[in-house]
């Protein structure tokens, strides 16, 4: 068995040139083809060897990316690292993250947004299922004129061709529902003894962002974290699990503009307002009652 191995070599006295991404691709490719003519025993041992150093490799990456996360100077450079393609894929392999057609239908979105909004129009991601993209369009963008019609056609090839998982798209109502409770509706008569748990204070709260407060609940004293998202003031409380694997969601991205809630550790992408999930249909972030007396938010957990 002979394979073609890119060296390493000198293009000139003391520069070292690396070899290509693709040079590594083909090498890779060629070990893995290879690895399929050999007999049983000897492909045995050498599949067991490539799953040994992939977990040594997974682990390094594990623990460079959690390093990362963890310290928000850091963060950024973590987010980067990720956009970058070779990195992605890398990241993609070991599993330690997921493609996420979401953030790159809301990027792909971002290139045709100026068009949209220029034509006095605008468009909402709301979830991709099976291929199609779900979408608001507002404004201009919304009807039956010949403008609403190419400003649609204009979205739906930004999605097509910009977002390998999407094939078409469907535009859905405009009437989003209501799902949370606004901070103005104010109750007078929460109390922890009613089974309610506090959560902080309304004005404690980003207009639009998250936080994770512990709270406890009474009488057990049981403590909770749980995930409050406030978007346009707008708030809702969720237990602070993650649907995939329940790793908690403090360092989620949050969206504004879209709504959404990404998980930093795979990318689950999550409509904010309801915590239904768009990456996996099926899973769901489990909501929480939430109530505003006094201007202090309350979270009722548990029975
Ligand atoms: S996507 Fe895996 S824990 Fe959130």
């Amino acid at each position: 068995m002979t394979t073609t191995v890119p060296q390493v070599t000198a293009t000139q006295p003391g520069v070292i040139s690396e070899p290509t991404f693709e040079q590594l691709a083909t090498r890779v490719d060629d070990a893995v083809k290879a690895l399929e003519s050999l007999d049983p025993a000897a492909r045995t041992v050498a599949e067991e060897l490539k799953a040994a150093v992939e977990a040594i490799h997974r682990a390094g990456l594990v623990t460079i990316v959690r390093s990362l996360r963890a310290d928000d100077a850091t963060r950024p450079v973590l987010f980067d690292l990720v956009d970058d393609p070779v990195v992605h894929l890398l990241l993609s392999l070991h599993q330690i993250v997921r493609p996420d057609p979401m953030t790159e239908a809301t990027r792909a979105l971002q290139e045709v947004r100026p068009q949209l909004q220029g034509h006095g129009g605008d468009v909402t991601l709301v979830r991709i299922d099976g291929g199609i993209a779900f979408v608001r369009l507002t404004g201009a963008c919304n009807g039956c004129s010949m403008s609403s019609v190419t400003l649609r056609n204009l979205v739906e090839k930004a999605l097509v061709d910009g977002v390998a998982a999407i094939n078409g798209i469907e535009v859905v109502p405009n009437e989003p529902e209501q799902t949370v409770i606004s901070p103005e509706s104010l109750f007078s008569t929460v109390h922890a003894d009613d089974g309610w748990a506090h959560a902080g204070a309304v004005t404690d709260m980003p207009v639009n962002g998250l936080v994770a407060p512990v709270v406890t609940t009474q009488p057990t004293g049981q403590e909770v974290s749980v995930l409050l998202v406030s978007r346009s003031g707008q708030l809702s409380c969720y237990v602070n699990e993650c649907a995939h694997e329940a790793l908690p969601l403090d360092n989620a991205v949050f969206d504004a503009e879209n709504g959404t809630l990404t998980c930093p550790w795979h990318g689950f992408c999550y409509d904010a307002g309801s915590g239904e999930c768009l990456t996996a249909p099926e899973a769901q972030l489990e909501q929480l009652p939430l109530r505003v007396s006094n201007g202090q938010i309350w979270i009722r957990v548990g029975p």
